[in-house]
């Protein structure tokens, strides 16, 4: 039995036990097996969540891109290791073998070395999705630089706070970028981040759109004139299993965004062990993930999980409506996909569209339906599971985060028995727990609580980038000897787990994690408003849509109530981005407050879902009067 690929229930539940009776030898097996190294590890595991401290594989030796690219040139140096589909159906899709892969990752580590990074250095890579990107992660891997990438949907504003928290030397951009019919300035972002940055001394820039842009003379220099001058091999840089790999921001319920730190040797394991099994991958599929890489399902099921396995990995630089909503029926059908990984709100958004659209296509390459980023409701799945998979292809609706760098609750596709809205298993070495609010696990079944995981797994998130303490009182104060999720979940009578959504300030919009904080700190400053709070509320294709409740100052009371929507949602996208902008804007006089001052957003939720009938009770607020104006006036 290869513990490797597992292909059947039983299988499961026999490996799934080794793995959590005996976590150590189960791992070592693993890492053993199916990786190349060039040291062995002194220790499996250290670990203690009290620290926290987490180490796996200590004193090994290895680098994550021969585990992605050298190890597989003398078998499948001529397989596809990237296929590249443009935004521009017209233009033509690119096959990127892993020789040429390895090559023009080669000659990029060589022109990082050139333009003075060194290991351990931070590089930010704020590209569209074409393969320079994939190719900017794996040379900063080749030559031990660390890479923090930013979604090239975040502003200015957004880029220059990551690049300065972790210090980044250099940037990675292009001229702009293709988003369907539009073109978007990237290059303009970049500029105007970087009058805040002092510390970036060079910008790379990849030529995409040909547009006329700026360039900073002795700063910014064009990527491909160095590349063809570059020499084509470059030997990988020897790294320490726990050298950070890269820093990823995501949104906390207060203060800045939180850049989680991944490790070397565990990402790459479970990575790609999750990468097999998820997607049940064999040798000559076309494997698809829509997501950008600019997060961490890019990151973990684009680049490494499914390079570590030889895998060809389709990059889609476009979006699902351009030229129409067929799009994405159409790539399937184009390059045969078997395994497709896509979000709810992009299948929500598809299925409001005619069916022609997918009838078009042929679509029975498909072996596998992916789903990640926020629960997938019912009629969603449904949907899926009808048109796209004809009940042919098992859905996994794979539930994870970017601390946890990869999958933890999902199906195996034709092992576990799938139940639409249910994560269903933990993955192998998963130990997830449900927490009651005074601190106590919740045992046995058909139960509810906060979703904790009990025992480390190779790819958790090591640390925050700078604020190891921020780390320690986000994971693991909640409960003791845990880390804490921030989900709420329950596990139903046969032990499947279903995520019920964020118990915290976080907000799911559109699969995107949302902080309250950092959105009500940019309307407040805005001139006019005094005081704001935001919270979320069901959205038919988004999942989640924003409400905000904004208190203006005197100012502000008159002025045009559209046009102060208008500033507020222009400041939000000026800060933040466009993802970040509220749907709906209420001016209220004042805000429902406990009698310490903080402010129940319960309340706030309950009006903006239109579920007034409990409101629980509201006699213990500073204010219980604002309740009843607010939900007068409620959208
Ligand atoms: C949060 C993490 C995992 C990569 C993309 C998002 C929510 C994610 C599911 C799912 C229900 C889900 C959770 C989680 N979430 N996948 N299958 N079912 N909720 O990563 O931005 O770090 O967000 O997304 O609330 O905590 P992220």
């Amino acid at each position: 039995m290869s513990n490797y690929h597992i292909k059947h229930l039983e299988e499961y539940f026999q490996v799934y036990r080794k793995s959590v009776s005996n976590p150590e030898a189960f791992w070592e097996e693993i890492a053993e097996e199916h990786f190349v190294w060039r040291k062995k590890w002194n220790k499996v595991l250290e670990w203690d969540f009290t620290k926290p401290e987490i180490k796996w594989f200590e004193g090994a030796k290895l680098n994550i891109t021969e585990n992605c690219l050298d190890r597989h040139l003398p078998t499948r140096g001529d397989k596809t290791a990237i296929l590249f589909e443009p935004n521009d159906p017209k233009e033509e899709a690119q096959h990127i073998t892993y020789h040429e892969l390895h090559e023009r990752v080669c000659r990029m580590a060589n022109v990082l070395l050139d333009h003075g990074v060194k290991k351990g250095d931070r590089v930010c890579i704020y590209l569209p999705m074409i393969p320079e990107l994939a190719v900017s992660l794996l040379a900063c891997a080749r030559i031990g630089a660390i890479h923090s990438v930013v979604f090239a949907g975040f502003s200015a504003n957004a880029l220059s706070t990551r690049i300065n928290d972790s210090d980044c030397k250099m940037v990675i951009c292009s001229d702009g970028s293709y988003r369907g019919a539009k073109t978007i300035d990237l290059k303009g972002i970049v500029d105007k981040a970087l009058e805040d940055c002092s510390g970036v001394e060079n910008v790379l820039v990849v030529k995409r759109i040909n547009s006329d842009i700026g360039m900073k003379d002795g700063r910014d220099h064009w990527l491909q004139p160095l590349l063809d001058k570059a020499y084509a091999d470059r030997d990988a840089e020897l790294m320490d299993a726990e050298d950070p790999l890269f820093i990823l921001y995501t949104s906390g319920s207060t203060g800045k965004p939180k850049g989680m730190v991944h490790t070397t040797a565990g990402y790459m394991v479970y990575t790609a062990y999750t990468f097999k099994n998820a997607f049940q991958y064999t040798e000559n599929d076309v494997y698809w993930c829509t997501a950008d890489i600019g997060w961490i399902t890019g990151h973990s099921y684009i680049v490494y999980g499914p390079l570590a396995n030889g895998a060809t990995t389709v990059m889609f630089e476009g979006v699902p409506s351009y030229p129409d909503y067929g799009r994405f029926w159409q790539i399937i059908e184009k390059h045969k996909i078997n395994q497709f990984y896509t979000a709810p709100t992009a299948i929500r958004a598809l299925a409001k569209e005619k069916l022609d659209f997918v009838e078009q296509h042929d679509l029975t390459s498909l072996k596998v339906l992916g789903s990640v980023g926020e629960p997938i409701n019912e009629e969603a799945w449904h949907w899926y599971n009808n048109n796209i998979g004809k009940k042919k292809s098992p859905i996994i609706d794979t539930w994870w985060q970017t601390e946890t760098g990869g999958m933890m609750i999902t199906p195996i596709p034709y092992v576990t028995p799938t139940t639409p809205t249910y994560a269903t298993l933990p993955f192998i070495g998963i130990q997830p727990a449900l927490m009651d609010e005074a601190g106590k696990e919740i045992k046995g079944n058909q139960v509810d609580g906060r979703l904790c995981i009990k025992f480390p797994w190779p790819s958790i998130a090591r640390t925050i980038w700078g604020n190891h303490d921020r780390y320690r009182d986000t994971y693991f104060s909640a409960y003791k000897n845990m880390y804490f999720t921030g989900d709420g979940a329950l596990r139903d009578a046969v032990g499947y787990y279903r995520i019920t959504g964020r118990v915290d300030d976080v907000i799911i919009v559109s699969g995107h994690n949302l902080g309250t904080a950092p959105i009500e700190d940019s309307i407040n400053e805005h001139p006019a408003v005094a005081e704001s709070a935001i919270v979320g509320f069901p959205h038919e294709v988004k999942g989640n849509a924003l409400y905000g409740y904004v208190i203006l100052k005197e100012v502000g009371k008159t002025r045009d109530r559209n046009n102060l929507r208008k500033e507020i949602n222009q400041q939000i996208t000026e800060q933040i981005g466009p993802i970040a902008k509220l749907d709906k804007i209420q001016f209220v006089s004042g805000l429902p407050k406990t009698r310490s001052g903080k402010i129940m957003r319960r309340i706030l939720r309950k009006i903006a879902s239109k579920d007034t009938s409990n409101l629980g009770d509201t006699s213990t607020l500073l204010n219980p009067e604002v309740v009843k104006e607010i939900m007068d006036n409620s959208f």
